[in-house]
């Protein structure tokens, strides 16, 4: 009954987990969940207002697939003023979500046979993509710091496409000007397509959010992707969009016409609301996220764990390796210590000596984890 393609496609292993913790949380367990890609902060007021108006002033019909002209112009103005991509509202297309952004490019960039490059543990998603495109996955090396290392040995005569996620989910990781100039090299050299997914671009300290399709050479070769769920705290109001050459946004918007439609036209409001309101919430969880960075990877490295200090996003990927590896250490923290964690093999093959925890759980629930992370480890 199923197509081949489907049935080659996993579930999601966060989205497993974070049901997995829900159910063991109603069950009555104290559960500390970890494992959740979600900010904890509610939707900031006059977002939720503009939402809240926009459907009593009767917005409730169809809009355009592309997205409504006022925030189509206001991402374009905020890519311009902030990414230095020299775009115009024409360019820019709204999605239900960047997860749908993310979908999208990659059925107009790969076709059966292609390769996708992905520089180290990358988020679950991306492979998931490409299978659906019929390509397959070419995984980077990193190194302890997460950066990459001969990315050329990824790249093959089947290669089509590079994933640049900077900052990372899962590791956190930044790349600098000089790690993208080396990649923008790479994809000038064998005319590789770039998608640069910069959900997480807000959420970064002490480094400087590049945008690769900014650098020279890459302007008819990158889409570039954002969205509101993190750093507007809108996961559920799924809201996205994209931005690239006009053939791959052509045909996005045609794969959008025929499945989705379009993002939601209240919801779309709402975006103009975040885009354009004031910006301080934003500021407000950039410093509450740093300071919980802090505590858990401090935590993590006193009780003799090994993490790397991510310089953005709200995860640490720590190495579990003397600990069983990630996979077993993520059973264990979830069975003996009640912390749902996800374990690093979710993100690839180079994922398998980590957990990635989320810190997007109070400064007290992050103490508790650690406290109880010592216990087992004793
Ligand atoms: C790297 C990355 N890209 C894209 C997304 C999708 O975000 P959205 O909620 O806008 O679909 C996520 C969400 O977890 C993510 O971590």
């Amino acid at each position: 009954m199923v197509s081949v393609r489907m049935a080659s496609i996993h579930e999601s292993t966060t989205l497993k987990i974070s049901a997995m913790a829900k159910k063991l949380a109603a069950s009555g367990l104290d559960i500390i969940d970890m494992g959740v890609g979600e900010p904890d902060f509610d939707t900031p007021k006059h977002i939720v207002e503009a939402g809240c108006s926009s459907i009593r002033a009767g917005e409730t019909r169809y809009a355009p697939t592309a997205g409504i002209p006022e925030l189509r112009r206001a991402i374009a103005d905020k890519l311009v003023r902030e990414n230095s991509l020299p775009v115009t509202a024409d360019d820019v297309v709204v999605t239900p979500g960047a997860k749908m952004a993310v979908f999208a490019a990659i059925q107009a960039l790969i076709q059966e046979g292609d390769e996708c490059a992905l520089i180290g543990p990358s988020w679950v998603s991306y492979e998931p993509c490409v299978a659906f495109a019929g390509g397959s996955v070419a995984w980077g090396k990193v190194d302890d710091n997460f950066m990459p290392q001969n990315i050329a040995e990824t790249i093959n005569s089947k290669t089509r496409l590079i994933i640049v996620n900077s900052p990372s989910n899962p590791t956190g990781s930044v790349f600098n000007r000089e790690v993208l100039e080396e990649i923008r090299d790479l994809a000038v050299d064998h005319n590789l397509a770039v998608i640069s997914d910069e959900i997480y671009e807000m959420i970064i300290y002490d480094h400087e959010h590049i945008s690769i399709g900014s650098m020279p050479g890459m302007e008819d070769r990158t889409v570039t992707i954002n969205g509101f769920s993190k750093v507007y705290a809108m996961t559920g109001w799924r809201l996205g969009y994209l931005t690239g050459p006009k053939e791959p946004m052509k045909w996005v918007t045609r794969l959008l016409s025929h499945s989705v439609s379009q993002a939601t036209t209240f919801v779309q409001r709402a975006g103009v609301a975040a885009m354009q309101g004031p910006q301080g919430e934003v500021a407000s969880m950039v410093t509450e996220f740093r300071a919980r960075r802090d505590m858990l990877v401090n935590g993590l490295k006193d009780l003799g764990i090994p993490c790397s200090v991510p310089g953005g996003a709200f995860y640490v990927f720590p190495n579990v390796s003397s600990l069983g590896g990630g996979d077993a250490f993520t059973d264990k923290l979830l069975k003996d210590a009640l912390i749902a964690a996800t374990p690093g093999s979710a993100f690839g093959p180079g994922g398998l000596d980590y957990v990635r925890l989320s810190y997007a759980t109070s400064q007290s629930r992050i103490k508790e984890a650690l406290q109880r992370i010592e216990k087992i480890l004793r």
